[in-house]
């Protein structure tokens, strides 16, 4: 058996999930992999807010220093935002620990150089909450396709907007109230603009684009409209077409090693589109490769246990598996937005 020290950064929606992850499944995870985790320290902003965790209040400390003090092997962090997650992954990095982390926004904007800074340092950085929530669709580009050209994807990358236009369709509740459903559930991002405005799925978009085609895709350079101006009465009315309006993600490359068209926004599917059935908080990804043909995978894209169940995941494969830095990342020629013939609204 294998100790493995710990040290969780965020104690909100995702970090809780994952202490409580980490205990309820320590067994299983214990008997598949030889390894026992312990947290020794989480990090929080504020060590005198209530929280529902039990037995958590001597492992709390607002001071990073502290948690590396202590030697840990892996940092997880989900605390979110650029700073000061960016500088506490670097610190960690340098000292040699493994990072897991759920931070699609530090991730788009800083990944290549995290990637490098690991693997510099001999140490593992994974991401796979950062994109789909639950759904291993980073793992599954990075061990289960190697050998495919993938030259299009498409998909559902948030969880809040598509729970929103959900409810919309189908019981006619307002943006508002949908969105006030999401942020109790803990879908939405601190700041839900970030969702709801297309910001978040661009992200999660820019991620999944640098994995796939192998270059760096700007976020600034992935066209981006949210779903602020989608009513109920339009997504009924689409229904009764045969259609529904979901806030697409597409990348699409154009020849191998050609130039890329990255998209988010809404878009008409018709009911026979594999994405047009995803309801609720799940998100989905149909990816198109020249040997395997198509591959969607589907689950539960935010929310305690699916993120949590990412992060636990890679904790796991940081400690079982060998690195993987064949990510390497050139310079993506993008494409004018062309909407002409394609599903965007
Ligand atoms: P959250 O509920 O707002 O929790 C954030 C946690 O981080 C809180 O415990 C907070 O401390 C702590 N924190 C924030 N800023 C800090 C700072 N400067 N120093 C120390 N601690 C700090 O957020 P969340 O929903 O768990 O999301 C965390 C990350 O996971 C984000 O990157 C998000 O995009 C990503 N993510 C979220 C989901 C989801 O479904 N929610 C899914 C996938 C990925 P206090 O408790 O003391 O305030
Ligand atoms: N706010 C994000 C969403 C969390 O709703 O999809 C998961 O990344």
């Amino acid at each position: 058996m294998r100790r493995i020290r710990v040290g969780l950064l965020g104690l909100g929606t995702v970090g809780s999930g994952v202490f409580k992850a980490l205990k309820s499944n320590r067994d299983v995870i214990l008997k598949r992999t030889d390894l026992l985790f312990e947290i020794s320290g989480i990090l929080v902003r504020d060590r005198q807010k209530r929280r529902e965790v039990d037995g958590i209040q001597p492992l709390l400390t607002t001071r990073f220093e502290q948690l590396l003090e202590q030697k840990v092997d892996v940092v997880l962090e989900a605390i979110g935002g650029v700073e000061p997650a960016r500088t506490y992954i670097e610190r960690a990095l340098k000292a040699g620990c493994h990072v897991v982390t759920a931070n699609k926004e530090l991730i788009a904007k800083h990944g290549v150089e995290l990637d490098a800074l690991a693997q510099e340092k001999g140490v593992q950085l994974l991401y796979e909450a950062s994109v789909g929530g639950g759904i291993p669709v980073l793992g599954t580009l990075r061990h289960l396709l190697k050998s495919n050209r993938i030259h299009r994807f498409s998909a559902i990358l948030n969880g809040t907007t598509n729970y929103i236009l959900t409810r919309m369709e189908t019981e006619g509740i307002s943006f508002d109230q949908a969105l006030a459903e999401a942020q109790q559930k803990g879908y939405a991002e601190a700041d839900p603009t970030s969702d709801v405005d297309g910001l978040d799925a661009a992200y999660k978009l820019a991620i999944l684009g640098r994995l796939t085609f192998e270059v760096d895709v700007p976020v600034s350079q992935v066209s981006c409209r949210g779903i602020r101006d989608i009513n109920p009465w339009e997504l009924q009315l689409a229904r009764s077409l045969g259609y529904r309006i979901k806030l697409l993600a597409q990348g699409e490359q154009y020849g191998e090693k050609g130039p890329l068209s990255l998209q988010v926004g809404p878009a008409l599917l018709p009911f026979s589109h594999p994405l047009a059935r995803i309801e609720g908080v799940h998100n989905a990804v149909h990816l198109e490769g020249d040997i395997v043909q198509d591959v969607t995978l589907v689950g539960q894209g935010a929310g305690e246990r699916p993120t949590a169940s990412a992060m636990v995941e890679d904790l796991c494969n940081v400690c079982c598996l060998p690195a993987d830095h064949g990510c390497s990342a050139g310079e993506a020629t993008l494409l004018p937005v062309d909407t002409g013939g394609s599903r965007f609204l």
